[in-house]
């Protein structure tokens, strides 16, 4: 292997690459807003549409980003020049500033999630009962610690990250099975309360009625993006790092299997504790609450060891949170380096400086009221308007691009044969046919009711009566009428402009032919 090769990072072995693919996986994604998806949309009417989404999309696609990532050995940007020139860059950036937004406020969540392990460990989680979560919260969410906490993060990321696969590896060994460990336990506590079984209906019982309503189509494909950590590029920087020679399909179909399984899991124990306990999210706890205050609120009627479980789903949600954000930040480190030659120590140091001045903003624990509605901190009013840009759309458009770009510009039948040539389970021409229509169609339409629902389209007949220009979850802040056009107008042209810059800036170093 040139010397080259070696110094961008090789993982270790097979077994590292599975274990750092599903830890990047297997997240918040996950816990959070899996089960508050499919409690929104109605447990049993949200996996037939969640199934679809993963045969259809998320494998399809997984190997799709797998194969770009082995076979071009660059990250997004890179791989996509190589295979679709400057046109194809550019969207490899504009992908990344996304993740950059993403990493930013993924990373405040966490630090919310470690201030109430901190409450946990320090016994003040229940010290009045279950009644102190919600309070918890509210403090969590509107105070500087967590400013504090989102650097510590960060500092832990850059740790994390600072030798590479070397040392990205070691931590997922240690962190994916101690998930599993954890998420076993809870399921076993939830299924095991009186009544919990009745979740497992609720979530497995198919609704039929549902799959006509296109916003549970959309929730579903946009779920399915995230979770399998689609469309930001980080599958194509891990799988950068493996052997040429790997087998794509296989690899791609464990990681999904796996995350989707530790899914299930995970929301089997979220119901079972709603069911038992009779909890009933209202429609004001948002997504964020559902995992941070009503979960806690179940395990507060435990008939024992209410605190040691809390801590447990709490440090759950922060291990499985890390494996997946240090991967989010990987992507845009790889494919700095790829262009521009910066050592990893630099690349990594500019991203996290310029990660963790967002993961401030998000952070910021000003309280802006709402017209009617309980007052919520500026940092998170701004993480619902940017979510809704850089998550709503960045997965959705870039798997589009993807598509087509490969299937159409660089023809995905040469990236299947060369897929082919390392696979056991070899990729009919059904792939092509997946790549060039199925996905490119399926993206357009929720991609087209989206950008519909955003003009204000009437659309009631086909189950979405909210409409018109997000303005945030609970509507406009008072005397803040402008902020929700502002961060519109921000995204764009942050992730545009700079998408040009990164694309026009510099060009790819001359590849060394013959590189294992
Ligand atoms: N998949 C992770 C989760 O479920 C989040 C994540 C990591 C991600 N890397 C990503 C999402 C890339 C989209 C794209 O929490």
């Amino acid at each position: 292997m040139s010397g080259s090769a070696a110094s961008r990072g090789v993982w270790g072995s097979k077994l590292g690459f599975i274990l750092a693919a599903s830890g990047s996986a297997i997240g918040l994604g996950n816990i959070i807003f899996f089960g508050a998806n499919a409690y929104r949309f109605g447990g049993g009417a949200f996996y037939v549409p969640y199934f679809v989404a993963l045969f259809l999309l998320g494998i399809p696609m997984m190997i799709v980003e797998l194969g770009l990532g082995t076979t071009q050995r660059s990250a997004l940007p890179g791989a996509m020049y190589k295979t679709t020139g400057k046109g194809g860059e550019f969207w490899g950036w504009w992908s990344l500033l996304n993740a950059m937004i993403i990493a930013m406020y993924y990373i405040t969540i966490l630090a919310w999630v470690a201030s109430m392990l901190i409450k946990g460990i320090s016994g003040a989680l229940y010290e009045n009962g279950a009644g102190t979560v919600v309070p918890s919260f509210m403090k969590s969410i509107s105070s500087w610690l967590t400013v504090a906490l989102a650097f510590g993060i960060w500092a832990v990321n850059i740790f994390f990250l600072l030798r590479g696969t070397n040392t990205i590896e070691k931590v997922v060994k240690v962190f994916v099975p101690l998930m599993w460990f954890f998420m076993i336990v809870l399921v076993i506590r939830g299924l095991t309360l009186d009544s919990g079984f009745q979740g497992v209906w609720y979530l497995f019982t198919p609704n039929f009625s549902g799959i006509s309503e296109p916003a549970v189509w959309q929730g579903a494909f946009s779920q399915m993006f995230f979770s399998l950590s689609l469309g930001l590029g980080t599958m194509t920087a891990y799988a950068s790092y493996l052997p040429k020679k790997s087998d794509v399909v296989a690899n791609g179909s464990v990681v999904s299997f796996m995350n989707c399984g530790f899914e299930f899991v995970a929301g089997l124990a979220i119901f079972s504790m709603l069911f038992a306990f009779t909890l009933h999210p209202g429609p004001t706890t948002g997504t964020l609450g559902l995992s941070l205050v009503v979960v806690p609120i179940g395990i507060a009627n435990f008939p024992a060891l209410q605190t040691l479980f809390a801590c447990m789903f709490f440090f759950l949600l922060l291990i499985a949170g890390l494996s997946s954000s240090i991967s989010i930040i990987e992507s845009p480190v790889a494919a700095i380096r790829d262009k521009f030659g910066w050592t990893r120590k630099k690349a990594l140091l500019a991203v996290a400086g310029f990660g963790a001045a967002g993961s401030v903003l998000f952070a910021l624990p000003m309280m802006l009221k709402k017209g009617g509605n309980p007052a919520q901190p500026l940092g998170l009013s701004l993480l619902e308007l940017f979510d809704h840009w850089a998550f709503g759309y960045s997965l959705l458009v870039v798997g589009l691009v993807e598509a087509i770009a490969i299937g159409w510009g660089y023809g995905i039948t040469k990236l299947r044969n060369q897929i082919n040539e390392n696979a056991r389970f070899k990729l009919g021409p059904w792939f092509d046919v997946l790549i060039k229509f199925v996905v490119p169609g399926l993206i357009i339409l929720v991609l087209l009711l989206n950008v519909l629902k955003e003009t204000g389209a009437k659309l009631t007949f086909i189950g979405i009566d909210k409409t018109g220009f997000y303005k945030g979850d609970s509507g406009t802040f008072d005397g803040y009428g402008w902020l929700p056009m502002a961060v519109f107008g921000i995204w764009l042209v942050v992730t545009v402009v700079g998408a040009y810059i990164l694309t026009t800036k510099g060009n790819y170093p001359q590849q060394e032919e013959g590189e294992a």
